[in-house]
C-alpha cells in the first residue's frame, strides 16, 4: 500500500471517528455564521449591540445571526449541548446549516465540549493568549490546547447598602465573621434581611458554596476537611438563624438581585454585571460594591468555534473581534462586565470614569477557577444536591460532607 493511499485511510478513519477531524481545510471557509450566547443578564441589551455593529461593518456575505438562550447557566448548557451531540458525526448541508458557528461557553465548561469533540482547536498565535487574564485563559485550555478565547470576565463581589451600614458606623465586612455580625444585628433594625446570594439548586449555589469554603480554607477536593465544614456551615447557620432567609434557597442571580434591588437585602453576593443595574435603580446612591470577604470565584464566558462549523475564518474573525479592545470596553462601560483583556484595567482613560475599574482588578485577577474537569457536570451535580440538602437541614451537615467528599472524588474520575 503508498503512503498517499494509507494518508487517505487515515484521513477517512479520522473522520468516521470524530465526524470532522479537529482541522479540517473544508471548514476553514468564511460565510455567514450563527452566534448563540446565553441571554444577555444586562437589560442594555449590549452583545445584540455587538453584534450590530460587527454586521454593520462585514460584508453580506458573512454577516452573524444572533441567537440569545435561556439564562440560567444549567438549561443554556443542556441546549447547547443536545445540538451539538445531534451534529456530530454529521456531514453535509443540513448539518453544517444546523450547527451554532461560534458558542459562548460558560468558564467552567471547556473540557467537557473539548473532550466530547465539539469544538475547534484555536491557532495560538492568531489569538494571542498572553492578552488575556492567565485564570481566564487556564479556564479556556485543556492540557496544551487552547479551545477558547476569554470574552466576559466574571468574579463573585460583595454589594452592600452604604447608606444603612454608615448610619451604624460600620464599614464593609472583611472577613465572614464580621458579615454574618453585620447581617445578624443590623439588618434587623431595618426590618430587612441580612444577606442574600445565589442558593438556589443550580449552578449558582456551587458557586456561592466554593466561596464560602475557599473563604475557611477550605477546598472542593476536600468536602470532609474542616475548612469546608466550616463554610458550609456557616451558610447552613445562617438560614437557621435567620441572616440569610429561608426564600434565597431558591434564589438565582435575577431573584437575588431583586430582593436587594428594592431594598429588603443588608448584603447581595453576585456578579459584578449587576452594579449598572443598581446604579440606575432607586438605590442608587446608596449601596457600595467590595471584594467578598475571601476568595471569589472565577465566572465568565469564553467564545469557541464548534467544529461542526463550515466557516470557521468568519467564526473566528467574529471572536478576535468581540474580544478586541473596542468591544471589550464597549460591554464594561455600558454593562459593567469586567474585561478579560488585561490591558484595559490599565487604561487612564476608564479607569478616571470607572473608580470602582480596581475593584474588579482585584477581584477578577485573584479569583479562584471551580474544579478544571471534563466531568465538571457530575461534580457540580452532586455538590449542588448535597448542600442544598445540608442548607434545608443544618443537622445533617457532618453527614453529608462526609459522603459528598467520596462522591466528588468519585464524579471527578468519571466514576
Ligand atoms: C455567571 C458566571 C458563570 C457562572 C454562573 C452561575 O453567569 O459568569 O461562570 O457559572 O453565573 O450562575
Amino acid at each position: 500500500m503508498g503512503w498517499a493511499v494509507i494518508r487517505w485511510l487515515v484521513v477517512v478513519l479520522l473522520v468516521a471517528a470524530c465526524g470532522v477531524p479537529a482541522v479540517d481545510p473544508a471548514y476553514q471557509g468564511r460565510g455567514r455564521i450563527t452566534f448563540v450566547d446565553s441571554h444577555d443578564l444586562s437589560s442594555s441589551g449590549p452583545i445584540k449591540q455587538r453584534v450590530e455593529a460587527w454586521n454593520a461593518r462585514a460584508s453580506s456575505v458573512e454577516q452573524v445571526t444572533y441567537l440569545p438562550m435561556p439564562t440560567p447557566t444549567d438549561d443554556y448548557r443542556a441546549q447547547l449541548m443536545a445540538r451539538a451531540g445531534d451534529l456530530a458525526g454529521r456531514r453535509g448541508a443540513d448539518a453544517r446549516a444546523q450547527c451554532y458557528d461560534v458558542v459562548t461557553l460558560d468558564v467552567v465548561w471547556t473540557a467537557a465540549f473539548a473532550q466530547a469533540n465539539y469544538l475547534a482547536r484555536l491557532p495560538e498565535p492568531e489569538i494571542g493568549p498572553a492578552r488575556f487574564l492567565p485564570a481566564a485563559v487556564e479556564s479556556a485550555r485543556v492540557g496544551e490546547t487552547l479551545w477558547a478565547v476569554p470574552w466576559r470576565a466574571d468574579a463573585g463581589v460583595l454589594y452592600y447598602r452604604a447608606d444603612l451600614l454608615a448610619a451604624e458606623g460600620a464599614s464593609p465586612p472583611t472577613s465572614w465573621d464580621q458579615l454574618e455580625r453585620q447581617a445578624a444585628t443590623i439588618a434587623p433594625k431595618y426590618g430587612i434581611a441580612g444577606y442574600v446570594g445565589q442558593l438556589g439548586q443550580y449552578e449558582g449555589l456551587t458557586v456561592n458554596v466554593l466561596e464560602a469554603v475557599w473563604g475557611h480554607g477550605g477546598d472542593a477536593a476536600d468536602f470532609g476537611g474542616p475548612g469546608a465544614r466550616a463554610g458550609v456551615g456557616r451558610l447552613a447557620n445562617g438560614v437557621k438563624q435567620g441572616w440569610i432567609p429561608q426564600e434565597a434557597l431558591r434564589y438565582d442571580e435575577a431573584a437575588s438581585l431583586k430582593e436587594f434591588l428594592e431594598g429588603r437585602a443588608l448584603f447581595l453576593r453576585t456578579w459584578p454585571y449587576a452594579r449598572a443595574e443598581l446604579a440606575a435603580s432607586p438605590l442608587s446612591g446608596k449601596f457600595g460594591m467590595a471584594p467578598l470577604p475571601g476568595p471569589a470565584a472565577l465566572g465568565g464566558w469564553n467564545l469557541a468555534v464548534s467544529r461542526c462549523s463550515a466557516h470557521q475564518a468568519t467564526a473566528r474573525e467574529f471572536i478576535r473581534f468581540l474580544t478586541g479592545a473596542e468591544s471589550q470596553e464597549a460591554l464594561l462601560t455600558q454593562a459593567g462586565y469586567p474585561p478579560t483583556l488585561v490591558s484595559l484595567y490599565e487604561e487612564p482613560s476608564l479607569q478616571a470614569p470607572l473608580p470602582h475599574l480596581v475593584v474588579l482588578e482585584a477581584a477578577v485577577r485573584s479569583a479562584r477557577n471551580r474544579p478544571r474537569t471534563a466531568h465538571y457536570d457530575d461534580v457540580t451535580r452532586v455538590v449542588q444536591r448535597a448542600v442544598h440538602h445540608v442548607l434545608r437541614n443544618p443537622e445533617s451537615l457532618d453527614a453529608e460532607l462526609r459522603r459528598l467528599a467520596e462522591d466528588v472524588a468519585r464524579a471527578s474520575a468519571g466514576r
